[in-house]
């Protein structure tokens, strides 16, 4: 092979990487509007490929119901795409509602995946309720426990792990073409960003990990975990611009000093709620969506620590 030759094919080599990374993946969006949560279905046209991100399980808190209605959707829009599903992620262990992963991993297949620290949660809330040995705090309730860098294939468009702690220390958003999925690090422009006063949250994290996310080009595409609406807006909305997020987010928007965000952030969380289903959900999602082990009456049954949280 001649020097031009190899340069030349070393160029296709760099192009070929360089247009798999621009490719725009399919994305389908499914709103659960009890939990305020955006779960996506993101796909390879090409190859029929397809990731599901953080899938919501129906849970009724006061008669202890559970029911697949929202992981249903999901299922029937993968079998009329036909698609094959090769991931089942979590951007984090969520508070606010249960994961359908073990259910739709059932109906559809795909490995299920969160970020490594889940361990870290799982050490700090497995001594909140007090579980026994039983309960395994090595993250083997999944397939795989994800790293700052990795790279996962959605058909032929890598899928980059960032791992962006602060809400959370076990957070990661997922980088698939020209779509980014952040999870609980910032929300709508017009709504600002994720709390960080759960155990283990960290404000100033939380910041650092956005700065870092806004280095994507601005013509991201960025899709959210949550949706709350906002002042003057009546309307649900999960997707928007990493230009919108950089210029005009509310609390993360460029000029504002880490220091000035950790005094907000520390504020705000200070009046805030715990969401309403921060016990359940904490118990089944640090156990990858499965409830705990049934008694001996073969129920199982999520605990109410009191005036320990
Ligand atoms: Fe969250």
């Amino acid at each position: 092979m001649t020097r031009d030759t190899t340069l030349e094919s070393a160029i296709d080599q760099v192009n070929a990487v360089v247009e798999a990374r621009l490719r725009a993946p399919h994305v389908r969006a499914f709103f659960h509007e009890p939990t305020f949560t955006a779960t996506y279905v993101v796909s390879d046209d090409a190859t029929g490929k397809a990731a599901i991100i953080d899938s919501v399980w129906d849970f009724h808190q006061p008669s202890g119901r559970t029911s697949f209605e929202a992981a249903d959707e999901i299922v029937a829009y993968v079998q009329e795409q036909e698609l094959s599903v090769d991931w089942i992620l979590e951007t984090h262990a969520h508070a606010d509602h249960l994961s359908a992963a073990p259910y739709l991993q059932e109906k559809l297949g795909g490995k299920l995946a969160i970020g490594r620290e889940i361990v870290t949660v799982q050490g700090v809330f497995g001594k909140i309720f007090n579980e026994g040995t039983e309960f395994a705090r090595d993250g083997s309730q999944f397939d795989r426990l994800l790293e700052d860098g990795d790279v996962l294939m959605v058909g032929d468009i890598p899928l980059t792990v960032l791992h962006v702690p602060g809400h959370t220390p076990a957070d990661m958003a997922y980088i698939v073409g020209d779509a980014a999925f952040v999870g609980d690090t910032m929300f709508m422009p017009d709504y600002g960003s994720a709390r960080a006063d759960f155990p283990g949250g960290d404000a100033r994290l939380l910041y650092r990990s956005v700065r870092r996310l806004m280095r994507l080009p601005d013509k991201t595409r960025v899709f959210l975990c949550h949706d709350y609406k906002a002042p003057n807006r009546e309307e649900f909305v999960w997707e928007t611009t990493m230009l919108a997020e950089r210029t005009a987010n509310v609390h993360l928007h460029e000029g504002v000093t880490e220091d000035a965000f950790v005094e907000m952030r520390t504020q705000r969380d200070a009046t805030l709620e715990m969401p309403k289903l921060i016990l359940p959900s904490i118990q089944v999602n640090m156990r990858g969506g499965h409830l705990p082990p049934p008694e001996q009456d073969g129920i199982s049954y999520l605990k109410v620590p009191v005036n320990a949280l």
